[in-house]
């Protein structure tokens, strides 16, 4: 988001045998990491896990009371658009987690030692039972879902993508908002020892990432909270062991590895919002009528698309959930609330 245009297309993107064979490469050494992490992983099938994963990518398992939750997931159809699905090495290697690095490669290469478990949670600010709760309470009460949402970037490339979660609005009814919690700020840990750039001197994000959403936003039941991917618990990479998915949003604001979720009466200042207010807004809320200052928001390359005949599609309003989200921003000017 910080280069000067969309990120260009991998060689890798190319299925050809040289490719073929340095991504079976790197994925040993990916799966060799892990068997040395604390996170573990298992080249077992899961009840939901009939995605096409092949043998030699890792599974991530997450903690073991976490998997019964995973086992009994429901897969929930409404949200299925026909679309293909996008590969899971695709969606666990081409990824933006700026804590480990700006390159697309850099997290699954730097994240599998990420400690995920013990996980701590702070509810904070307007609610009546603020708290600071161990994940797995956290999850107790919530069955999860499997739902297939797309993911589009703001820098114009999107992923189909299998997600475990349940409703953020089950969550929030939990703590018992205020009236005056109006917004929901998130937060991403804080970790200079565990996350490399966040040591950096010369990084633009102020640390920790932020995002946040308009309590109606949040409350909206396609807004989800995450634990999981593919049938599986979420790899480090893609923001393990707790992270947002707002599908009708530009995917900066489904923020990963959250740690604190604040309800608050005024807009909070989000982490890309503060470092470019003219290219990332509040809302970000996937516009094609709205371009990016540096470059058109109208297509996006849908993943995985090969360098000879990329798969460039157009870019829906709302990212193809205007039917269930338009409503709430009527009367709000889209080009100014970007
Ligand atoms: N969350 C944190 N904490 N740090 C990040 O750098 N990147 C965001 C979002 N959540 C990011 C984050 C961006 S720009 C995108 S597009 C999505 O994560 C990417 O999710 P993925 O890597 O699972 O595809």
């Amino acid at each position: 988001m910080l280069i000067g245009k969309p990120e260009l297309i991998r060689s890798s993107e190319i299925t050809s045998e040289t490719a073929y064979r340095n991504r079976r490469q790197f994925m040993k050494k990916a799966v060799g990491l892990a068997a040395f992490s604390t996170i573990p992983f298992s080249p077992l099938s899961w009840a939901l896990a009939d995605y096409d994963i092949p043998d030699d990518l890792p599974r991530y398992k997450g903690p073991q009371w976490l998997q019964p939750k995973i086992t009994a997931a429901i897969r929930n159809q409404d949200f299925s658009s026909g679309e293909a699905l996008a590969p899971y090495y695709h969606a666990i290697t081409h990824n933006n987690f700026y804590e480990f690095g700006t390159d697309k490669r850099d997290p699954v290469r730097y994240a599998q030692q990420f400690r995920t478990d013990p996980w701590k949670v702070e509810i904070s600010g307007e609610v009546v039972k603020p708290g600071n709760y161990n994940l797995e309470d956290i999850l107790a009460p919530h069955a999860l879902e499997d739902r297939v949402y797309r993911l589009r970037c703001v820098e114009a490339w999107s992923m189909v993508i299998p997600w475990l979660g349940f409703p953020l609005s089950e969550l929030i009814k939990r703590f018992e908002p205020t009236s005056k919690a109006k917004y929901v700020l998130f937060e991403t840990i804080l970790d200079k020892e565990q996350l490399p750039e966040q040591r950096s001197s010369f990084g633009t994000i102020d640390w920790p990432y932020v995002e946040g959403l308009r309590i109606d936003e949040a409350m909206h039941p396609l807004t989800l909270m995450t634990v999981g991917m593919y049938g599986n618990a979420l790899p480090p990479q893609n923001g393990a062991p707790l992270r947002l998915v707002v599908p009708w949003k530009y995917g900066f604001k489904s923020i990963k590895s959250v740690v604190r979720i604040h309800f608050t009466e005024t807009m909070p200042l989000t982490s890309w919002n503060k470092t470019a207010p003219d290219e990332y807004g509040f809302y970000a809320n996937v516009n094609p009528l709205v371009d990016h200052p540096r470059w058109s928001q109208a297509t996006e390359r849908r993943l995985p698309s090969p360098l000879l005949s990329p798969n460039i599609i157009d870019t829906q309003p709302f990212n193809g959930y205007a039917e269930q989200v338009a409503s709430m921003y009527r009367g709000l000017d889209l080009k100014q609330w970007f």
